[in-house]
């Protein structure tokens, strides 16, 4: 946890990272920047045939992949957007890694910021997708001058989409995937949906409370530590 003045206790889980490295940090999770020593972290997560049944029909990544493609992708945004880009989820206090979440600019749309998340399994179903992606949206709209958040999800992925509606997002179009269907895909699995929340939503929905607000921090500066 921060403490009164930004600085980290010894509670948090936050031990051993740099903190200019933390974007934000909830009651269960810190979100930090991914390095390339994450590489053996992303392959694990990616090697549960369960967390991959919705994005390629339960077909793991490869480590090549990976250390190729996907982590370079993902280190690349933070250098190309400021304060956008995925997020090593660390679980308090032990400091293990949970998995990761993403809000970037839209490809299609990039004044749009698109929300995703991906969480190893033993994580489910505790209301860390929610509790992750809630923190991120209110920093979007507080910090960064989003002013829509989009996600999109597989139509028979329900988990994801709970988690969008507990967020507040709106269902917007149900659609075709438009490229190659993954060699494990059904044809069910070809069926996305698409989700939405504007600014003027979020801010009509936390007068009325429905989107849940966790407390988030600005990216913490180390001239603001005291350690
Ligand atoms: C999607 C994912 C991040 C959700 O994480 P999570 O931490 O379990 O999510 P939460 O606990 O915050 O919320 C899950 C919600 O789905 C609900 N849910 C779970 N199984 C469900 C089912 N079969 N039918 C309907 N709802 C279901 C839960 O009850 C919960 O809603 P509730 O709080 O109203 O009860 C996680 O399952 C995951 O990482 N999946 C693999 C990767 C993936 O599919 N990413 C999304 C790509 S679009």
């Amino acid at each position: 946890m921060l403490n009164s003045s930004g600085a980290s206790s010894d509670n948090s889980g936050s031990r051993g990272l740099a903190d200019q490295d933390i974007v934000l940090e909830t009651a269960r999770m810190i979100l930090r920047r991914l390095t390339e020593a994450d590489a053996d972290n992303l392959f694990s997560l990616d090697s549960d045939p369960g967390v991959m049944r919705y994005l390629t029909g339960g077909v793991p990544s490869t480590r090549a992949f990976i250390v190729e493609q996907s982590l370079p992708m993902m280190l690349g945004l933070y250098e190309q957007f400021d304060g956008f880009g995925f997020w090593a989820a660390i679980e308090k206090p032990s400091g293990d890694f949970m998995g990761w979440f993403h809000f970037r600019p839209d490809r299609d749309h990039p004044e749009n910021a698109d929300l995703g998340y991906r969480l190893k399994k033993p994580y489910w179903g505790c209301g860390l997708a929610t509790e992750g992606s809630r923190a991120l949206i209110d920093r979007g709209f507080r910090e960064l001058g989003v002013t829509k958040v989009v996600a999109e999800a597989m139509s028979q992925n329900v988990r994801s989409r709970r988690v969008l509606e507990k967020c507040g997002l709106v269902l917007e179009k149900t659609f075709a995937y438009p490229g190659a269907p993954f060699p494990g895909w059904r044809p069910e699995d070809c069926l996305e949906v698409r989700y939405g929340l504007t600014r003027k939503r979020w801010e009509i929905a936390r007068v009325s409370g429905d989107v849940g607000i966790v407390h988030t921090h600005p990216l913490i500066h180390k001239d603001s530590a005291s350690d």
